[in-house]
């Protein structure tokens, strides 16, 4: 009976698994949709898993059988910025037509996703590549080239997205044909990704902009994404939406002019109130996180907050905002204006609580517009504004929360538009670029630090506004700076409440954001929350001062990092910390709460990390062992702060002293960067790639390029990082004075034993048998690429980061059993970290850890130094 039982559930099953092979069709739970949808690797021999995880197949069970000449070509060259190698590093290729064909349900909407990365394909010469793309009677691209839209786009990878209507003819498939191009000889076409994930009809009417009482039927049309943003928010991966494999942008490329309002988050634990709005329409993050215009008036008033998104004219373009009022809960609070394409899409103004009835609900709008136009591209303007009417709201303020754009089939049921140029400003860059790169320099551009974030779905001349906006603000930031901050000396600013900001209207662009990110505390609340700096809070001293714990507001635990006030160097980095922390926030930045500045006191307020440095769980202080899988993930998430500050904000920012007493552990075990007081921002110009400056860092993590030709560039940071690497890996500190001469500096012993192969012999012995082989490699393969002499010779950080995340699979894959102990491991491990964390000790060892000097001074001290021949050795790093 129970086998047969076993037998019944195994048939069933069986029939499930072919119904969804046979016929993927959105059932109402976003998790078996995402499952139900088909991702294919194409050209690929295996199927494989890529950086987030998923699962690509191989093509050949949807390619009919009759397609003799196309052929599956693995690429030569990987772009340092592709995301992961599959599904990018093989292609299906073909001189004639070649198509795909899926099994469908025709009631059912359809994500289209064509991933292309164009590179030379054997002898195919990419430069040869145009060709057409048409399903179901749709044209989706005519006459594309990958080469040329990823170059006026400077992506290397292009992933283009459809979302098919319900066909509705009954026909079980779906084909998807390429067609190489008849007027380019030698022409071809290629494919390196397809995806098919059945969705519900997520569309409905979208109110046409400038017609009262028109609307446009979402639900019949089929359309492109133009832009899919996650407004105030961070990068959200396929894996994390909500069923949909979608993913989401940050939207601060697209923001138009200087004016970027203030980002915030949701403090709140109560979570989002869903009034009958499906939960697949966006992820929680979405609506957790918006962009408003901030809290002056006298600013807010003054500006469109826009974000700007460039066109093919012609079409019709469906623009969904997603809101939720977190703030406020009454109408007539924020009161807003809608433009779109410089029409009022909202004649009654836009007030979320009036359309949602009560805060944390979330809502979204479909609006519609034409874009005219023969030729070229159009910008299309989304703007907010706050009403200033008769109405008088409460606050003078707007916001947004997420935005989508689609373009709309056209009456001949087509989407394609001509191939993007390169605006001229772009032109130039890349031009310069490419100079760089036959000079052999450091290769860094203002362009890929945008790029980087933008991806994807592909809008030329934004990229050009981004570029324009970095030009022209700059300047702004550097005089904002100064004038914003009452500085060091400046005693007319001591008030005595504390207020949010105090902003300036001569700073307004830059302050706004700085000031309404940041509270200002007086001295007093500081005294307050530390004892008046009772020596029983400190917890560490750093290069600026000593860092007491506090708590204010009752009982929220903060970290306060008192000035040293007659240091000029503490001066200035107090001001670069609140500019940098102010403008970022990233899980695993720490976050700055707020500073002090009064009578001659500096202060800087953190959230509170409980477990303190990463170091002092390796071999300092109360030592808990670490699993190497512990390690590898706070590895990650250092290298995910790190990639966000070279890639993720407006300017690449570099650290300077990455090193792992300034990678710190939250209650959760989560790592966050701090210490920005060394941070400098990157290249602000494009013919300069480097940022020429005094060396600054410490000692044992210092780039050897960095400290020949005093440049900085961000792979002095991912120099820092490999030196972390090898430290997480040997348990010991990046110098060790008291060890033979050729063991001090932990980055020359690691690349000489990785040289002689017996990198086994220094691992940690409390993990060295728990690492698997396979992962070691990589790990260790990647820590030493780290450390070359030359900047150009290191990875990316995206590139780290991707190989840490394939170190931690690789660890992780393997039989069940084995996992099976390690977890119980962990979970021993954990309880025994929770039973130390009351003992836990987090002072820092003030002996070796905060070498922070300008090397001259070092230099002309190191006579008193015990560690002279340490110093010789590093200062002649040229000869190793
Ligand atoms: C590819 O074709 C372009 C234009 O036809 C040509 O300029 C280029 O040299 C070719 N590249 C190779 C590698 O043959
Ligand atoms: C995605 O979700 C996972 C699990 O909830 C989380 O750990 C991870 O940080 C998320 N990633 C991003 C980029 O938000
Ligand atoms: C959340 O933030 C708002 C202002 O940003 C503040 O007034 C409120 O007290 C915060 N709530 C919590 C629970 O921290
Ligand atoms: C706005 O400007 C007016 C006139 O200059 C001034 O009286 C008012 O205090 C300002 N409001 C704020 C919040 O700064
Ligand atoms: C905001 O945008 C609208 C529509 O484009 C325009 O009419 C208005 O002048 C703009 N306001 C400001 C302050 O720039
Ligand atoms: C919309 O307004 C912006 C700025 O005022 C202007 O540059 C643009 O040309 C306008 N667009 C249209 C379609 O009128
Ligand atoms: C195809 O695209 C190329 C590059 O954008 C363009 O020069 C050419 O005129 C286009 N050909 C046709 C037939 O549209």
């Amino acid at each position: 009976m129970h086998i047969g039982c076993h037998l019944k559930l195994f048939v069933i099953f069986t029939i499930i698994l072919l119904l969804n092979t046979i016929k993927p069709s959105f059932s109402g739970n976003p998790k078996a949709a995402a499952s139900a949808a088909i991702a294919l690797d194409c050209g690929a021999t295996s199927e494989g898993k890529d950086g987030d995880g998923r699962k690509w197949d191989i093509d050949t069970k949807y390619l009919p059988p009759s397609q003799g000449d196309s052929q599956t070509i693995k690429a030569t060259f990987q772009d340092p910025s592709l995301p992961s190698e599959i599904p990018y590093m093989t292609a299906r290729v073909s001189n004639s037509d070649m198509s795909y064909k899926f099994p469908i349900d025709s009631k059912s909407r359809y994500f289209l996703r064509l991933h292309f990365y164009p590179t030379n394909y054997n002898s195919f010469n990419i430069s040869n590549s145009y060709f057409s793309v048409t399903v179901a009677g749709f044209t989706l691209l005519n006459n594309f080239s990958a080469a040329i839209t990823a170059e006026a786009l400077t992506q290397a990878y292009i992933i283009k997205e459809y979302s098919i209507a319900p066909l509705d003819d009954g026909v079980d498939s779906l084909e998807v044909v390429f067609k190489p191009s008849n007027k380019h000889p030698g022409s071809f076409s290629f494919i390196n990704g397809i995806e098919l994930v059945p969705t519900p009809n997520f569309f409905d009417s979208a109110s046409l902009v400038g017609f009262s009482d028109q609307t446009l039927d979402g639900k019949t049309s089929t359309v492109e994404t133009i832009a899919r943003l996650n407004v105030g928010g961070n990068y959200i991966p396929p894996t994390n939406d909500s069923g949909l494999l979608r993913t989401w942008y940050d939207d601060t490329p697209y923001i138009f002019g200087a004016a970027a309002g203030v980002t915030s988050a949701d403090n709140e634990t109560v979570g989002l109130v869903y009034q009958g709005m499906p939960k697949y329409i966006a992820p929680y993050d979405v609506y957790d996180t918006w962009r408003s215009m901030g809290p002056d008036p006298n600013i807010t008033l003054n500006f469109n907050l826009t974000w700007a998104f460039s066109v093919d004219p012609a079409f019709t373009y469906i623009i969904r905002l997603h809101f939720c009022e977190h703030i406020y809960s009454k109408v007539n609070q924020r009161l807003f204006n809608i433009f779109i394409y410089n029409q009022t899409a909202t004649p009654s103004g836009a007030d979320v609580i009036a359309w949602t009835g009560a805060k944390d609900v979330p809502i979204y709008k479909d609006y519609a517009v034409n874009v005219q136009g023969k030729e070229g591209q159009q910008e299309l303007l989304v703007g907010l504004h706050p009403r200033d009417g008769v109405e008088k709201p409460e606050f003078y303020d707007a916001l947004l929360n997420g935005l989508e754009m689609f373009k709309v089939s056209d009456g001949n049921k087509n989407l394609a538009g001509p191939n993007p140029t390169l605006s001229e400003a772009l032109a130039k860059v890349v031009k310069e670029k490419r100079e760089d790169f036959s000079k052999d320099k450091p290769n860094i551009n203002a362009i890929g630090a945008a790029s980087g974030v933008a991806a994807a779905f592909g809008l030329a001349t934004v990229f050009a506004v981004v570029l324009y906006k970095k030009k022209s603000k700059m300047p702004r930031s550097k005089s904002g700076t100064t004038s914003w901050l009452p500085l060091y000396g400046n005693s007319q600013t001591t008030g005595m409440k504390s207020t949010i900001g105090g902003s300036s209207v001569a700073s307004a662009q830059l302050s706004t954001e700085a000031a309404a990110n940041c509270r200002h505390f007086t001295l007093a609340e500081i005294r307050r929350a530390t004892k008046n700096f009772d020596e029983s809070h400190v917890i560490g001293v750093g290069g600026f001062g000593k860092v007491y714990k506090g708590v204010i507001d009752g009982s929220f635990k903060v970290a306060i990092k008192k000035s040293n006030p007659s240091s000029e160097q503490g001066v200035n980095e107090f001001v670069t910390e609140i500019e940098m922390l102010s403008k970022l926030r990233h899980k695993h930045l720490v976050s700055l709460i707020g500073y002090c500045e009064e009578d001659g006191e500096m202060a800087l307020v953190y959230d509170f990390m409980a477990h303190g440095t990463l170091r002092e769980h390796l071999y300092k202080g109360n030592k808990i062992n670490l699993t190497w899988k512990q390690r590898l993930e706070m590895l990650i998430g250092a290298a995910k702060g790190l990639h966000y500050l070279h890639t993720g904000s407006k300017y690449t920012i570099i650290h300077r002293d990455v090193k792992t007493t300034n990678i710190l552990l939250d209650e959760n075990w989560v790592a966050k960067i701090s210490d920005f007081g060394l941070s400098k921002t990157g290249p602000e110009t494009t013919n300069q790639n480097h940022v020429s400056t005094v060396v600054k860092g410490s000692f044992g993590y210092l780039d050897p390029e960095y400290f020949r030709r005093q440049q900085l560039t961000e792979k002095s940071d991912v120099y820092s990082f490999g030196v972390v690497l090898f430290e997480i890996l040997c348990a010991r500190p990046a110098l060790n004075p008291s060890l033979p001469k050729e063991q001090v500096s932990l980055a020359d012993w690691a690349r000489s034993s990785v040289r002689k192969g017996n990198i086994d012999d220094i691992i940690d012995p409390h993990i060295k048998g728990t690492i698997k082989p396979e992962c070691l490699k990589k790990f260790v393969d990647t820590a030493f690429k780290c450390l070359s002499d030359h900047g150009i010779d290191r990875p990316s950080m995206s590139d780290l980061l991707w190989n840490l995340e394939f170190s931690l699979q690789l660890q992780e894959s393997g039989d069940g059993e084995k996992a099976a102990t390690n977890n119980g491991r962990n979970n021993a491990v954990s309880d025994n970290i929770n039973m130390h964390l009351n003992t836990l000790n987090l002072e820092e060892d003030e002996d070796e850890g905060d070498d922070e000097y300008s090397a001259a001074t070092t230099l002309s001290s190191n006579e008193e130094n015990s560690s002279t021949a340490i110093f010789s050795q590093i200062v002649h790093q040229t000869g190793r």
